[in-house]
């Protein structure tokens, strides 16, 4: 195994800061590091959806936020990250993404919005641990076919870039995709559907 793995890795991760509803903007630092927003525990109480300004989130970069008490992830797809989802559908438990762990209109083969745009819920479908990213780099016990992903050690899971499981793992289903939409061009509120499509 190598050691160095899950660090590299972690600091992948940028950290971002967002606001619930009505508040104020996102910062980004220059040293990607893994961090977590907090909204107020009132705010989280009551469920508040979450918004956060992608427009600094360049390709290749993931932020993690938190929404509910649970980690979500959004993710910028690179070109080639976006064309490299059909390439491993073939050792996907539900490439379809058939089970409802999504919204109707994440039911496509990136399971988002947007097809660069991800956004997903960051806790195994197992029994729970947050997965780490792993977007090139082939994670500890993987000899299959990797385009990246996400890897969970708790119990050795993988999943593609759009949190599709792969077979033989003990996770049992795709990542969990939140509601959420695009107010405009440069938001993302996670936890609200669209007006006329109503909330999960
Ligand atoms: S909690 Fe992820 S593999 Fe068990």
């Amino acid at each position: 195994m190598n050691q160095d793995a899950p660090n590299r890795n972690r600091r992948r991760f940028l950290t971002a800061a967002t606001t619930v509803v009505g508040g104020i903007g996102v910062a980004f630092v220059a040293v990607p590091f893994l961090s977590y927003w907090r909204p107020s525990a009132r705010a989280q109480a009551a469920g508040a959806p979450v918004e956060v300004n992608v427009s600094r989130l360049e390709p290749g970069q993931l932020i993690n936020v938190e929404w509910r008490g649970n980690p979500v992830w959004i993710f910028h797809r690179t070109e080639d990250n976006v064309n490299d989802l059909e390439k491993v559908e073939g050792i996907l438990r539900d490439p379809e993404s058939r089970q409802d762990q999504q919204p109707e209109y994440a039911r496509n083969r990136h399971r988002s919005r947007q097809p660069e745009i991800m956004v997903l819920v960051g806790i195994c479908t197992h029994l729970g641990c947050s997965p780490l990213f792993y977007p090139e780099d082939r994670p500890h016990g993987m000899e299959r076919d990797w385009v990246g992903g996400f890897f969970c050690p708790c119990h050795g899971s993988y999943f593609d870039l759009a949190g599709r499981v792969y077979t033989g793992v003990p996770a049992p289903l795709n990542l969990v995709v939140p509601p959420y939409h695009f107010p405009d061009e440069n938001t993302v509120l996670i936890g609200e559907d669209e007006p006329d499509e109503g909330e999960a």
